[in-house]
């Protein structure tokens, strides 16, 4: 059986939404439980198909766990790792899932990860954090497919960063927590997500300075000094971003709640500059709203504290019915405007060259089939789809459940028109869609 949305556009979104735990900080957080030789429990877990992959990593490398998703919460107990090798089969479903190699060459010196290879979205290469652990002393072999990392022991250095890469600041800082000495990571990623680890791992017994500057320093801490801990995700900015376009794209009003609104300073400010209408109802609630045609605007997606890459289908849905003319320039990833084939057949004047895409704002979109090709993508078509007159189908939702927790549920508290149902799959000659995995 198949699942697809089922969608009937045109009725604004009113209410309230809570937001989750943020998918990228929380699968990060249980990749450095592994570093203790304890237990730690983390709370504001979101319910997503990709935190299952990471427990089953985790679970394979031998660590016990308890997820209570009633409480939201996962307890890792790392006190004894039994293997060192993350499985093809999981890393390749999964790419953020190639964080435990920091994590297991910090605590037992060596660590076997399948190459993660690319993916839809773009080529996504790992070699800034080969890089990282062969500076700090590393000895690194890639076999039929998998990094084999060796080191007798691990040295403080100064590591630089061609591109602020999250996952390598991420794996490095990880690689570092227990080497002898102090790393330096410059040109470090800045996000959010890379604040929460830090935090995590120095609440945990590291001596980590520096998080959220472009200059991370790891003071090298030895293995009893780390203890267990309880810990909170941070809210995922993410999943608060398509809850604010979801409600202006349908002229509605709304209420997120459970943010840091601080970490979409910059999602907010194009979001104003268009004409929506954001208020900070308190420190971690806003109030969005939208009553007039959009304005159109130009952007470039870039690392923290830029526009994140991660909301740009969810603008360029917005940029499909705005007045005048908006271009996106996405300069993070080759492949990332996957939902425009999709949003053109829902009747946008979208053209794209190479990285940037020239949008011209049409009166409005009208339902048919449509394809989530990944998860944001799919993400934001639901978002078209929403404010599209007519219905619309949405297939393979595996991309959207990876990242979205409970998404028709909270849609439809908010008075969206969407149902998951389970038909018999359809065969379509034509699906040429890339199937691998973020
Ligand atoms: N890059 C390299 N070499 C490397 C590492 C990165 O060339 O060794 C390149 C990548 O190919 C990419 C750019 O650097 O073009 C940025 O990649 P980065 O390493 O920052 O991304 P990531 O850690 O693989 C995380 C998020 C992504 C998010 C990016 C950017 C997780 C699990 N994933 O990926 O989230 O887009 O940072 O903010 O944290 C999503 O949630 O939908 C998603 C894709």
């Amino acid at each position: 059986m198949t699942e697809r949305f089922y969608i009937k556009g045109g009725t604004p979104l009113k209410g309230e939404v809570s937001i989750g735990g943020a998918k990228n900080s929380v699968l990060k957080l249980m990749a450095a439980a592994l570093l203790v030789k304890g237990s730690t429990k983390i709370y504001n877990v979101p319910d997503l198909t990709d935190v299952d992959i990471m427990l089953k990593v985790i679970e394979q490398l031998g660590a016990k766990i308890d997820y209570n998703k009633e409480e939201k919460a996962v307890t890792i107990d790392a006190s004894s790792l039994t293997s060192v090798t993350a499985s093809y089969e999981l890393v390749s479903k999964m790419r953020a899932s190639f964080v435990v190699l920091g994590a297991l060459i910090s605590r037992c010196k060596e660590a076997k990860v399948a190459m993660p290879g690319g993916c839809a979205i773009g080529e996504r290469r790992v070699d800034f954090h080969i890089r990282g652990f062969e500076t700090l002393g590393a000895k690194i072999k890639i076999e039929n497919g998998y990094v084999i990392a060796k080191a007798s022991k691990l040295t403080g250095a100064d590591i630089y960063l061609d591109i602020p890469s999250v996952g390598a600041t991420e794996n490095i800082m990880l690689a570092a927590v227990l080497a002898e000495g102090s790393t330096r990571i410059q040109n470090a990623a800045q996000e959010p997500e890379i604040v929460d680890l830090a935090n995590f791992l120095n609440t945990m017994g590291a001596d980590i300075n520096g998080a959220g500057t472009s200059e991370i320093i790891i003071n090298g801490v030895k293995q009893e000094n780390l203890h267990s801990i309880e810990y909170t995700t941070i809210p995922d900015r993410i999943e608060a971003g398509t809850y604010m376009t979801a409600i202006i794209a349908t002229k509605g009003k709304g209420i997120i709640k459970d943010i840091y609104p601080a970490h979409l300073t910059f999602f907010t400010d194009k979001l104003l500059k268009m004409g929506a209408n954001i208020k900070l109802l308190n420190p971690t609630s806003m109030e969005v709203s939208c009553k007039n045609r959009l304005n159109s605007i130009n952007f470039i997606t870039q690392p923290y504290p830029g526009f994140p890459t991660d909301l740009q289908s969810m603008a360029m849905t917005l940029l499909t019915t705005a007045n005048g003319v908006g271009i996106i320039t996405e300069s993070l990833y080759e492949n990332r405007f996957m939902q425009v084939p999709d949003l053109n057949r829902m009747g946008a004047d979208i053209h794209q060259d190479r990285n940037h895409a020239i949008i011209k704002g049409v009166k409005k979109l009208s339902g048919t089939t449509l394809t989530a090709s990944d998860l944001r993508a799919g993400a934001s078509l639901v978002v078209a789809a929403l404010m599209a007159e007519g219905e619309s189908v949405i297939e393979k939702l595996h991309h959207i459940d990876r990242g979205y927790e409970n998404f028709e549920t909270k849609l439809r508290l908010l008075g969206g028109k969407i149902e998951r149902r389970k038909d018999s799959p359809q065969v379509n000659p034509e699906e040429t869609h890339n199937e691998s995995y973020l």
